[in-house]
C-alpha cells in the first residue's frame, strides 16, 4: 500500500522523543525500567500494528494502573502516536517504532498481560498467509510471552481474516473465549475503545468482528 508522506515527522519525533523505546530488544525482561517507580509491578500490554495510535493512547488513559506499548513500523504513521501520547501526556505508554516479526526478541517468557491486534493487514494472497498476525505460528509465539490465563483481543472488518484467525486459534490448541460478529451491536459496545480504521469501517456500515483468545 502507498504511504502518505508525513512532512513534519522529524519535528514531531524530536518534540515527543520521551515516548520512544529506543532500544526495544534491550528492554526484553526489563520494560518496567522505562517507567516511573510507581509502575514497578504494573501489568504490561501491547498492541501490534497501532496505526496512528487512537486505541492504545485511549486505553493508556483509561487504565492508568497499566503499562502500554504501541508497536508500529511505518515511519509516516508512528509519529502520530507520539503526537497523541504528548497531547495526553501519558506516563504509562511507550512506542516501539519497528515491525515486530519475532516477539520473543522483545519479550521474555510470560512477560505480557495482554496483546491487542486491531484491523491487522490481511495479506490476502495464500503465499503470504504466514505474515498474518493471527497465523498459527504467530499465535504460538505470543503464547510464549504471555502470562498464563491472559488474553489476545482481535478486531477486524475483514470477515475472511476473522474466519482464518478462528481456524488458526484452533490449530494452536488455544481456547477462544468470545466470538462476536457485530461488536457494535453487542453488549461490549459501551466499553469498546475504537481505532481509526474501526471508526471508518463502522461509519460505512460494516460489521466489526471481535474475538478473545485465552493463553
Ligand atoms: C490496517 S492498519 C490498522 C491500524 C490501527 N490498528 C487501526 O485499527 O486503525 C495496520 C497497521 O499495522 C502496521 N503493522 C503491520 N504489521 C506490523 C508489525 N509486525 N509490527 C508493527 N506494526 C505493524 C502497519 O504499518 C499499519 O500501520
Amino acid at each position: 500500500m502507498r504511504q502518505h508522506v508525513l512532512r513534519n515527522k522529524e519535528k514531531i519525533i524530536e518534540k515527543n522523543g520521551r515516548f520512544l523505546a529506543d532500544d526495544p530488544k534491550g528492554c526484553r525482561g526489563r520494560w518496567h525500567s522505562l517507567f516511573d517507580d510507581g509502575y514497578a509491578s504494573a501489568p504490561l500490554y501491547i498492541e501490534i500494528g497501532s496505526g496512528k495510535g487512537q486505541f492504545i493512547c485511549n486505553m493508556a488513559k483509561a487504565h492508568p494502573d497499566r503499562i502500554y506499548l504501541a508497536c508500529e513500523g511505518a515511519v509516516n504513521v508512528y509519529p502520530r502516536i507520539l503526537q497523541k501520547a504528548g497531547a495526553l501526556e501519558l506516563p504509562n505508554l511507550k512506542l516501539i517504532r519497528e515491525y515486530i516479526i519475532d516477539p520473543s526478541e522483545y519479550f521474555e517468557k510470560g512477560e505480557l498481560s495482554g496483546v491487542y491486534l486491531n484491523f491487522s493487514d490481511p495479506w490476502p494472497k495464500d503465499r503470504h498467509a504466514h505474515r498474518r498476525l493471527t497465523h498459527v505460528s504467530k499465535l504460538l509465539a505470543y503464547k510464549e510471552i504471555m502470562a498464563p490465563g491472559t488474553a489476545l483481543e482481535f478486531k477486524t472488518d475483514n470477515d475472511a481474516l476473522f474466519d482464518f484467525s478462528l481456524e488458526q486459534a484452533d490449530l494452536a490448541g488455544l481456547s477462544v473465549a468470545a466470538v462476536i460478529r457485530d461488536l457494535h451491536a453487542s453488549e461490549l459496545a459501551a466499553e469498546n475503545i475504537q481505532t481509526e480504521y474501526e471508526e471508518k469501517f463502522a461509519g460505512e456500515g460494516k460489521n466489526i468482528n471481535y474475538m478473545k483468545i485465552i493463553f
